[in-house]
């Protein structure tokens, strides 16, 4: 019962919250500006980082049937994410074993086989190579090694990761470090996808910091979250995967659910808190991907992934709305995604933007990460770690030793 897992983080918060007391980083971090901006970084990041730790692919529900199948992007790296007629999920390069065309470039659908629009082979959903234009022209191939190149997968918790090294040797439930144990008490796998919005934003990291503290929400959210929610977070680890909650005692905040206030649960006795509000607050999955709880006339979370795009200065999010059950009224849950996008566009991105030209033009040589911004000194440094791993078997000794801190 994965309900368990979240009762001592609520004991924690709440005797926080009772107490008036904060945990916080031990020091101040300064990050060098040049971590936002360099290409040669951004450059290492991508193929050190990215190419090589598990990556979230996009939630179960998605792909809920046989042979549905949806297309994605990462690093240029352009995929195919289906599931087969076993229900196993599945992840392929989106390119011709013949000579690399770009198989499909529908969004999403339901097939049981690709064809490519070049000469016309033909893959199995699953990426097995079919059928061969001509094929005596090809002579005696096998087409067992024509395949489509495939990633590993593995599921779990309702959401679907890949690596993108199709040789790798990350262990990924290592990797994951219990994680995932504790993110399937929101039974995601029984839950519906509703909708997906894409947009750009600032340098992937300079956006995704802004996932990683609640420093900023009274203040840079006044209008939204207003200016009586709460700026502070205390943070839970499984290796370099943090949640974030809010030890505020405000009761029925308009930020409840998204930062977790655990008021709900706070004049009751433990047997009676529900899995609902233990789940509330922010989980972030390193090092792509955040996962935020809202109301849209029903129980739902946002999954923002955070990607690298095309330069440094550059990043990609995808937005996916899930809930427990379909929304009663879907016009009404789409404007209020609508709102989640404007939100996020133009306060978080559109102020991370404003950052941007005085790190890349030397205005200033480092950044500050206060003791209360405990998330984004960790999620800084397990980037580091991981550019300091030279290969795989490194990279598994490092999320197997990780420290667990709840
Ligand atoms: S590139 Fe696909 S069939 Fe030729
Ligand atoms: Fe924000």
């Amino acid at each position: 019962m994965t309900r368990e897992l979240l009762i001592p983080i609520a004991r924690d918060v709440i005797k926080h919250a009772k107490a008036g007391t904060m945990k916080q980083a031990s020091k101040v971090m300064r990050l060098p500006a040049t971590h936002y901006t360099d290409s040669n970084r951004f450059q290492t990041e991508v193929e050190k980082l990215i190419k090589r730790v598990p990556i979230i692919l996009g939630p179960s529900c998605e792909i809920s049937k046989a042979g549905d199948f949806k297309t994605l992007s990462i690093a240029g790296i352009s995929l195919i994410v289906s599931r087969d007629v076993d229900g196993e999920a599945h992840a392929m390069i989106n390119a011709c074993s013949h000579r690399g065309a770009c198989l499909t470039k529908e969004e999403s659908g339901n097939r049981k086989r690709f064809t490519c629009p070049y000469h016309g082979w033909s893959f199995s959903n699953v990426g097995d190579l079919i059928g061969v234009s001509a094929e005596k022209d090809f002579g005696s191939i096998d087409k067992n090694d024509y395949g489509l190149i495939s990633l590993p997968v593995y599921e779990s918790a309702g959401l679907i990761w890949a690596i993108l090294n199709p040789n790798s040797k990350v262990d990924i439930p290592t990797f994951l470090s219990g994680y995932d144990k504790v993110l399937d008490s929101f039974a995601f796998s029984e839950w519906v996808y509703v909708s997906k919005r894409r947009f750009s934003g600032p340098n992937w990291k300079i956006a995704y910091d802004g996932y990683l503290e609640y420093y900023h929400v009274p203040v840079l959210h006044r209008d939204t979250f207003g200016t009586d929610a709460t700026n502070q977070g205390l943070y839970y680890a499984w290796g370099p995967h943090q949640h974030i909650k809010s030890p505020a005692t405000e009761k029925g905040h308009v930020a409840t659910e998204t930062l977790g206030y655990m008021t709900n649960l706070i004049d009751k006795p433990e047997d009676e808190w529900d899995t609902e509000t233990l789940t509330y607050g922010v989980w972030t999955v390193f090092p792509t991907t955040s996962i935020a709880s809202f109301d849209a006339g029903g129980r739902g979370v946002m999954i923002s992934q955070i990607l690298p795009g095309e330069s440094v200065e550059e990043s990609i999010t995808t937005q996916y709305y899930i809930m427990e059950r379909p929304p009663v009224d879907p016009g009404a849950a789409e404007e209020q995604f609508d709102f989640f996008q404007k939100v996020v566009m133009q306060e978080d991105y559109a102020m991370g933007s404003s950052a941007q030209p005085a790190l890349k033009e030397g205005g200033l040589d480092h950044i500050l990460f206060g003791r209360n911004e405990q998330g984004n000194q960790h999620f800084h440094q397990w980037i580091d770690k991981v550019l300091n791993s030279d290969n795989d078997n490194d990279l598994n000794s490092l999320f197997k030793n990780a420290n667990n801190n709840k």
